[in-house]
């Protein structure tokens, strides 16, 4: 199929504002790049957030692309490119801070091809735009080295992918908030691949069998007090607890996981640190992990987890979160996002395909 000079993206016009489907010329890949046709395009929280709240700081100015999660046809090669050949099938995370190239919510996007993967055959376009962003993020908090940047990074755990890494933690307990949402199930499945036990998350009753299929061992339910869900946990194990991993990253649920970190132990969260003042002690970390293998920090370690990721999916290492398809392209994601935001969609991720958009 010929490449057309310009396709359709979807832009955010202003903080909180509304958006506008464009028609903008195709990006043309740069040496290194390939030049992707989207098939499928996730819709993550991140989306309103940077839309409506604070975390409009990532964007670089407006009007503005968006769009983590993408999944597509590879169309062209920039100079140089040996790695893929026009039509592979490939999955991305995409980037606000260079919209025009690596967005998601757009019909074709240029992505640089130390940051693309095959998409195994086992994979649907729909499943694999899942994939990037929750995937990148949790691998980032589990075994990314603590950065002094931002106060981020991960918890440095050796990755199972490395000598030794497997089943390294046996023995040794994690907690992780948020077993159902899409970051807090690759937790789980990266707590089980590096052994640790028990693997204690908390998740509504209706996903329970879900979190114990990817590898809890034990599953709290999520809307107990914090004076019960504490008890709960403890109930499970007396062991101390080094490495917490906070998918959901309420004030609640922060201050709840401090509370049982042990001395010496790091929390991992993904929004902005919400515990409480009076009880910040030294001996506990606190690290907020920015989930973008595109920022120049985590350019390496995403680098090195792309040459990994199809086989993962293929050999069953790894499981997406489900899928629900949202027909009507980039014109329903406003739609859709509201979705996101009331926190009703529940342990799967909205797809849109953006080639469906009139
Ligand atoms: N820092 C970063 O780079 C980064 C990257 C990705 C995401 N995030 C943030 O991380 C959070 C998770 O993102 P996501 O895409 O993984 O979310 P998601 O898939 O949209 O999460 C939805 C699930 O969260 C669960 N949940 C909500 N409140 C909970 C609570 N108090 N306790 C336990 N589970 C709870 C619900 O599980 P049940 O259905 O079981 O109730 C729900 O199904 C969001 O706030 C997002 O903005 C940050």
């Amino acid at each position: 199929m010929a490449i057309p000079t310009k396709h359709k993206a979807l832009l955010l016009l202003s903080h909180a504002g509304s958006y506008e489907i464009r028609d903008v010329d195709v990006p043309m890949p740069d040496a290194g790049e390939v030049l992707i046709r989207v098939e499928a395009a996730a819709l993550n929280p991140s989306d309103w957030r940077t839309r409506h709240t604070e975390y409009s700081f990532i964007l670089p100015g407006y009007p503005a692309h968006q769009g983590s999660d993408a999944a597509g046809v590879v169309v062209a090669l920039g100079e140089g490119v040996t790695r893929f050949k026009v039509g592979d099938r490939v999955l991305h995370q995409g980037s606000y801070s260079n919209g025009e190239k690596l967005a998601a919510f757009q019909q074709y996007t240029a992505v640089p091809t130390d940051l693309v993967a095959k998409i195994p055959d086992n994979l649907t376009f729909d499943q694999a735009a899942t994939i990037p962003l929750a995937l990148a993020t949790s691998a980032i908090a589990f075994y990314q080295k603590r950065l002094e940047v931002d106060g981020g990074g991960g918890a440095g755990l050796l990755p199972f992918w490395k000598e030794g890494g497997r089943g390294k933690y046996s023995g040794k307990p994690i907690l992780i908030f948020g077993g159902a949402s899409a970051c807090g199930q690759y937790g789980i499945q990266f707590a089980r691949l590096s052994g640790f036990s028990p693997v204690i998350t908390t998740v509504s009753p209706s996903n329970m069998e879900l979190a114990l299929s990817l590898g809890a061992t034990h599953t709290i339910d999520r809307s107990l007090s914090a004076d019960a869900l504490i008890e709960a946990v403890k109930a499970i194990t007396s062991k101390p607890f080094h490495f917490i991993y906070d998918s959901v990253s309420s004030e609640e649920t922060q201050n709840i996981g401090y509370d049982l970190l042990a001395p010496g132990g790091t929390i991992v969260i993904l929004l902005r640190s919400a515990v409480k003042e009076d009880k910040l002690t030294r001996d506990k970390t606190i690290l907020t992990c920015w989930g973008s293998v595109h920022l120049d920090m985590h350019k390496e370690f995403g680098a090195e987890m792309y040459q990994h990721i199809t086989k993962w999916f293929e050999i069953g290492y790894l499981r997406t979160t489900a899928t629900e398809y949202v027909p009507g392209g980039l014109s329903n994601i406003p739609g859709a996002q509201e979705r996101v935001r009331s926190g009703k969609v529940g342990p799967r991720k909205l797809v849109v395909h953006p080639s469906e958009t009139i």
